[in-house]
């Protein structure tokens, strides 16, 4: 922030009431050094011991935890990474253990030269590092609920996405070496975990921006990100990004699999389905105040996590007056294509109630609908894409709530989603 605004918004948060942010009761006291030696070298690093808290939420009432998902805190955390342990889980049939050694990634089909590497093979080859997010389709799942759940966090709204940098071969080296014939349209990407997990992508797709990824900020890819190899697709919805990728099938039709059929498909407010519906749409939440979190009067920086599967951030609008008006956020950090993007707005809390919200602009001009706008074209049957304004009710007393408003009509009879959203909604 440059010194006059952040003047600006001193001048604000005093004339609400000070900062009450620091004070020097009963005098200054330097915070002591250590008495003695600290803790020597060791060779790998831990978290703050005060960390211990800051963990993925998993739903208590899934019905395995072989085929739910863990959600990354996201109302914890900052910046646009999320660190390894943290980044968001989503599994089919578990997390498989697999030898390095007898790893082999296939690639036939529709190619001149059906060929077989192996891991070393793969990290030897032309590597590129991007940060992309990676969003599961179910991600936002809970606003499906109606009416809207008051205990909200930011972590349940939004938490099946992250961020990483990952490292791998672009597929577009590995299909031009295999050779593309010409009724090669499909790549059809099939996990090594007991599900089997097969998902088809356009051959377009797969030529322009996908990676064979090995590396997750600059470690090994952790065995439940698909040690040691998966795909890595921008922008498009998680289960398309294979985990522990073992073969690709270049084909001229797709697989119509499990997973773009009873699943990952979506309902629409008239009942016609779609499926293939790959790319996830423009999203924001503002994870700093949020759910569950409680506030003093005066100065808090706003922030909070934007993104849109159809490339970059272009900006964030926040409002501070429950929709009356609106202001724009200051993004912080890079600003890259398919990647998180953080945004902050300095804000002073008067101690009022009301309501705090964000919608993203994405590079295409789209941005997010409001609740009612978005179950006009969806209904109340769907599971996946949900992407409508997030809103949480900053009450008199500093408590943050989800503060979506509910709809016009009737209740709708609870929806009995799991699966990808990673909580089985209580009857
Ligand atoms: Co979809």
């Amino acid at each position: 922030m440059n010194r006059r605004r952040f003047l600006q918004s001193l001048t604000a948060a005093l004339a609400a009431g000070g900062l009450r942010i620091a004070r020097a009761e009963g005098g200054f006291r330097p915070f002591p050094p250590a008495p003695a030696l600290g803790r020597p070298l060791q060779p790998i690093g831990e978290r703050a011991p005060s960390e211990a808290g800051v963990v993925r939420y998993i739903s208590n009432n899934l019905p395995s935890r072989h085929t739910g998902a863990a959600f990354a805190p996201i109302g914890e955390l900052d910046g646009i990474v999320t660190p390894n342990g943290l980044h968001f889980e989503r599994d089919h049939a578990g997390v498989p253990a697999i030898d390095p050694e007898a790893y082999r990634l296939v690639i036939h089909g529709q190619v001149e030269r059906p060929l077989m590497f192996t891991l070393a093979d793969l990290m030897r080859l032309p590597s590129e590092n991007h940060v992309y997010f990676i969003e599961c389709a179910g991600n936002g799942q809970n606003g499906y609920r109606e009416p809207p759940e008051p205990t909200l966090t930011a972590t349940r709204s939004r938490g099946l996405v992250s961020g990483a940098e990952w490292t791998g071969v672009p597929l577009r080296i590995l299909l031009e070496e295999a050779g593309l014939k010409p009724g090669g349209r499909w790549i059809l990407a099939e996990g090594a975990d007991a599900a089997a997990w097969v998902r088809s992508i356009p051959i377009d797709k797969g030529l322009r921006d996908v990676l064979v990824a090995y590396k997750q900020n600059g470690e090994a890819l952790r065995p439940e990100q698909g040690y040691p190899v998966r795909l890595v697709v921008p922008g498009w919805e998680g289960s398309i990004q294979v985990k522990w990728l073992r073969r690709i099938l270049v084909a001229d039709e797709p697989a119509m699999s499990r997973g773009e059929t009873s699943e990952y498909t979506d309902v629409r407010a008239d009942g016609r389905i779609d499926f293939f519906t790959w790319v996830m749409e423009p999203q924001s939440i503002i994870t700093r105040p949020s759910g569950g979190q409680v506030l003093a009067p005066g100065y808090h920086e706003i922030r909070g996590l934007a993104w849109s599967g159809f490339g970059r951030v272009d900006r964030v609008e926040v409002s501070t007056d429950d929709g009356a008006t609106w202001r724009r956020a200051r993004l912080t950090g890079p600003v890259l294509p398919y990647a998180l993007t953080r945004f902050v707005l300095d804000w002073s809390w008067d101690g009022r109630e009301t309501v705090l919200m964000s919608r993203v602009v994405d590079e295409r001009g789209q941005t997010q609908p409001t609740r009612s706008e978005f179950f006009e074209r969806w209904g109340r049957n769907n599971r996946y894409h949900y992407n409508a304004i997030q809103a949480w009710r900053v009450g008199a007393d500093g408590r943050v709530q989800n503060g979506d408003p509910a709809l016009a009509g009737a209740p709708a009879p609870p929806l009995r989603a799991g699966g990808c959203g990673g909580e089985v909604f209580d009857g």
